[in-house]
């Protein structure tokens, strides 16, 4: 087991070198820093990673004792408050876990007492870590995750609901997989109206600390969907988008990757630094495109672009034709002619009222549209994203550039 890590939040210098002097003589616990005040205090919850314990002192301020507790335990839920109190009697003690401590040690411990109970809640801590982090809280060394991005080349040819579809289904068929999707329509992200979830933190939150992520930043950050993915949103405004730089984006994703088996990236159709970084990083890039001319030449554009940037050549891009019926005049053939790209061999088919009555029951995880239901499977096979789903559709392979 690691050092278990220690914050004090005191201004108390004796309290501070009494506690120094006895952890002194504990050898798996640090004291890796000091909050003289709750504002420090709180400043180093943020910065300091994967933090086991905050010792907060009774007289602590200007933010009282109790309120400090409650805002640490908020923020970190996978770390232990323990309020420090003169006094340790039953009131202290219920008011002190009524707002959120994990206990209340006295302000002068014995070394077995400091040794036991700080041994206990750094335990308790880091079995929420596991918990909330799915299991993979800690770093996994060397772990690399599949990249998938979605791209529209338009808005409206169904990329979001393809993204989301793709991370259900991958969550879904596979509950030992870990999913993540990631909302990198960074100016205009509605994954939340597809997905029936109401969370503040945004990718935004992860900009400042990307060179650093941890296991509970990560938990921290992400909304843990019922139904398996775990779920990064765009920023809330659009001006925030610039934030995401591609050094950020870099970051962030090579975080995600190191911790998801799979992470599905939404990038929308407005390309940022931040975007095209993820098309770079992908493992597969399937751009969504609707049978039309206007929507299969903003495809080509896209492309072009990203081989402009140098993100990914063409040939390295997958195209996937949305609402597709053999009643459109423009056929897979054709389109993939006209886009000079490989074109996926599943299409997607039109299920405008089967997902009209998900969205509005917010339940997109029940598509009742079977063609549609197998296409994303059958899709998601040929991205890599689940195993073993060769696309034998019926009649709607096709070769790029085949006629
Ligand atoms: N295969 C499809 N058949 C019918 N309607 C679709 C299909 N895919 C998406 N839609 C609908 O098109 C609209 C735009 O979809 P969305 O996924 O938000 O597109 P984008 O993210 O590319 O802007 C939504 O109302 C969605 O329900
Ligand atoms: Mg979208």
């Amino acid at each position: 087991m690691n050092d278990i890590k220690i914050l004090l939040a005191s201004d108390d210098q004796e309290l501070f070198s009494a506690f120094r002097a006895v952890m002194g003589e504990m050898p798996d616990f640090a004291l890796v820093g000091v909050g003289r005040n709750s504002n420090e205090a709180l400043g180093l919850v943020a910065t300091e990673h994967d933090l086991d314990i905050v010792l907060i002192d009774e007289n602590i301020g200007p933010t009282p004792a109790h309120d400090l507790v409650r805002e640490i335990s908020m923020r970190r839920p996978n770390c232990a408050a323990v309020l420090l109190s003169t006094s340790v009697d039953e009131n202290v003690l219920t008011r002190a876990l009524e707002a959120g401590a994990r206990g209340v040690l006295s302000r002068q411990p014995s070394l077995e007492e400091l040794q036991t109970r700080l041994s206990t809640a750094a335990e308790w801590a880091r079995g929420i870590s596991r918990w909330i982090g799915g299991g993979q809280a800690e770093t996994v060394g060397g772990r690399r995750g599949r990249i998938v991005v979605v791209a529209g080349s338009k808005g409206g040819t169904g990329t979001t609901t393809l993204a989301v579809q793709l991370a259900l289904t991958a969550a879904a068929k596979d509950k030992n997989r870990s999913v993540c999707l990631v909302d990198m329509d960074l100016q205009s992200g509605d994954v939340p109206s597809y997905l029936d979830m109401v969370h503040r933190r945004t990718i935004a939150d992860l900009v400042e600390v990307a060179g650093e992520i941890t296991g509970s930043m990560l938990a921290d950050t992400l909304f843990v969907h019922p139904d398996g993915p775990h779920v990064l949103l765009a920023p809330v405004e659009a001006e925030q988008a610039e934030d995401v730089t591609a050094l950020a984006a870099r970051q962030i994703l090579g975080a995600l990757r190191s911790r998801y088996d799979t992470v599905i990236v939404d990038c929308g159709t407005f390309m940022t630094e931040g975007t095209v970084t993820a098309v770079e990083l992908a493992d597969k890039v399937a751009l969504t495109v609707t049978p039309d001319l206007p929507s299969l030449r903003s495809a080509k554009r896209m492309v072009r672009l990203w081989a402009r940037l140098e993100a990914r050549k063409g040939e390295e891009v997958v195209a996937v034709l949305t609402r597709q019926t053999r009643k459109n005049e423009i056929q897979p053939d054709f389109a993939a002619r006209i886009l000079g790209l490989p074109l996926a061999k599943t299409t997607i088919p039109p299920a405008f009222r089967a997902l009209e009555k998900a969205i509005n029951n917010a339940s997109l995880s029940k598509v009742e549209d079977d063609a549609f239901r197998k296409a994303v499977l059958q899709l998601a096979g040929e991205l890599g994203i689940v195993d073993g789903e060769p696309a034998d559709g019926g009649g709607k392979r096709i070769k790029a550039g085949a006629r």
